[in-house]
């Protein structure tokens, strides 16, 4: 049973607040992915697609993204004069976006690269999906998945849902507005503050994580000890400094792989 306000475009559209995010917004019920159902439409700069439900939702390093009645699930393009490198580390605004959109559900912080945890669980993930002709980037689509008012995960003990751990049902019109909002006032703004501000939401820096490489090379462990302007993971691993990317490596600290 649906018990909670759902995303609704008419509500959104007289109430949010931006130059060019979710202008248009398209919402629909049900998508194999966003980032599939927005390719159908132009790449226009903040044009947003949500959806209630995904039948194949996608997650970091190959993984499923589960997308059961409950969350929230979003894409938009982004058309920065950014070279492909550079525009790479975009989830860096939308990650500290995100997580100044959910401050007010509690202890909401970033967990390296782009994972919102709320009070030590994941709540949100980011993953973007770049065009590229001749060398430059064409658009970046990022797509990103917020556990509102699921009840239960099962088999994903590290997740769960801004219901489950304020005890309330959320409202989805206000936080798809409040995420849109802060996403676009952290694109706009001076990259160096933003990776400040990242820096301190991070709850990453500073602690001791297990770096796990996908393609085979050994597991290490260390201090956490930067992110660099490019968002690299400075991590200490005895006398040697290693420079981690987020598309190889899933990173375990306090909570887990997630
Ligand atoms: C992660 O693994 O943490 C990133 C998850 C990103 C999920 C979102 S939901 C909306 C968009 N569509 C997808 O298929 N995936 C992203």
């Amino acid at each position: 049973m649906i018990d909670y306000l759902k995303a609704d475009e008419n509500y959104i559209k007289s109430h949010l607040d931006t130059q060019f995010m979710g202008k248009p917004l398209y919402i629909f019920d049900t998508v194999s992915s966003t980032f599939d159902k927005i390719a159908e439409f132009p790449r226009a700069e903040g044009l947003t697609v949500i959806a209630r439900r995904q039948t194949n939702g996608r997650g970091r390093l190959g993984r499923n993204w589960a997308s059961d009645d409950g969350g929230i699930y979003m894409s938009f393009n982004l058309t920065p004069s950014l070279s492909p490198k550079d525009a790479s580390e975009l989830t860096i605004p939308c990650a500290l976006g995100v997580a100044k959109a959910l401050e007010s559900y509690g202890n909401c912080k970033i967990k390296w690269p782009n994972d919102i945890v709320l009070n030590g669980k994941k709540i949100c993930g980011i993953l973007s999906t770049m065009g590229i002709t001749d060398g430059k980037t064409d658009y970046v689509c990022v797509g990103i998945g917020i556990n509102t008012n699921q009840t239960e995960f099962i088999d994903l003990p590290n997740a769960s849902s801004i219901r489950i751990l304020t005890g309330n049902k959320c409202d989805e019109n206000h936080i798809i507005c409040k995420i849109l909002e802060n996403i676009e006032k952290e694109y706009i703004s001076d990259k160096k503050a933003i990776l400040e501000q990242y820096k301190k939401h991070c709850l990453t820096l500073g602690s001791v994580v297990t770096v796990h490489y996908c393609d085979g090379r050994e597991d290490f462990s260390g201090e956490c000890i930067d992110i660099t302007d490019s968002g690299l993971l400075v991590v200490k691993n005895g006398d040697n400094t290693v420079y981690v990317s987020s598309g190889e490596v899933s990173v375990r600290g306090l909570y887990g792989y997630i």
